[in-house]
């Protein structure tokens, strides 16, 4: 390791870690790099969450976000397996739409859609740019696991606010900042990293590069008024059901016990 890298825990979702190296963004490299990464082995190294899950501790069965989706217009951003699509497919929506920067993950989600007797209008492209989604047109965008990828994130909510009909929800998942920063070490949660750090860095997991930052809680707030919402729920809880369903000697389940893994928010457009 050299000055410029560290040893990072808890990249994404559970608790993968690897040396992480500070690079400067650049949204073509960004992009480039991780579409690479979901095309190939991302969903095998960090796993698919999906509806009814928000993250590992957090269903919608208990948060109750969406309500009734039948006859809805919905959009999911960063559709990667397809599942969530399909879990809205099953509750009488309208409209399915899906769109992500991984051509691999838009063919996984057709394919799944197919094998389930629905079907999405699927769009390739980063979450970033314009890529012909209708505007004022959807009762719903919703995104798991997806958001946190931006290289921006005051646009990328300015483009699903321009998405939504008034009125219209935005609905989304990520890592909990903090828990970016803890680390479960021999029965103990040590603080790791710099909450207030919002670097870019590239880390390699196994023979396959990802390039991300981690952004305070206060950023996805700040940037989600910016773009002209208002937050209606903020979940930091981690759900106990679940937490009981893991092994009792998991430190994942001990560390959602103690903060919050994922955080979930609900906004209305304006
Ligand atoms: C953790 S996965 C989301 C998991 C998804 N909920 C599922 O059920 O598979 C993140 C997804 O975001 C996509 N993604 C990453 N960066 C993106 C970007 N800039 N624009 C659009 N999609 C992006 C990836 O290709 C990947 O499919």
């Amino acid at each position: 390791m050299d000055n410029h890298s560290v040893y990072r825990t808890n990249v994404i979702g559970t608790g993968e870690a690897g040396v992480a190296i500070s690079v400067d963004m650049n949204k073509n490299v960004v992009h480039t790099v991780n579409s690479l990464f979901w095309d190939t082995k991302g969903t095998e190294l960090l796993g698919a969450t999906s509806l009814p899950l928000y993250g590992a501790f957090v269903s919608e069965d208990k948060c109750q976000l969406f309500g009734d989706v039948s006859g809805k217009k919905l959009l999911e951003i960063g559709c990667g397996s397809g599942h969530s699509l399909q879990y809205q497919g099953e509750r009488s929506a309208a409209e399915l739409w899906g769109m992500d920067l991984s051509e691999n993950q838009i063919e996984k989600t057709r394919q799944h859609l197919a094998a389930c007797g629905l079907s999405a209008q699927l769009v390739c492209s980063p979450m970033e740019e314009e890529c012909g989604i209708p505007e004022n047109y959807f009762d719903f965008v919703y995104s798991v696991y997806a958001i946190g990828w931006t290289t921006d994130l005051e646009g990328t909510l300015g483009r699903i606010a321009s998405y939504l009909k008034k009125d219209g929800v935005f609905i989304f998942s990520w890592s909990h900042p903090i828990h970016k920063c803890v680390a479960a070490e021999d029965d103990r949660l040590v603080f790791k990293k710099n909450y207030f750090d919002e670097s870019w860095y590239s880390v390699s997991l196994g023979d396959s590069t990802l390039t991300l930052s981690d952004r305070k809680l206060s950023t996805y707030v700040n940037a989600l008024a910016k773009a002209g919402f208002v937050i209606e729920q903020l979940i930091e809880e981690s759900d106990e059901d679940i937490m009981q369903s893991w092994s009792t000697n998991s430190d994942f389940a001990a560390k959602a016990a103690m903060l919050p893994v994922t955080f979930v928010i609900k906004a209305r457009k304006l």
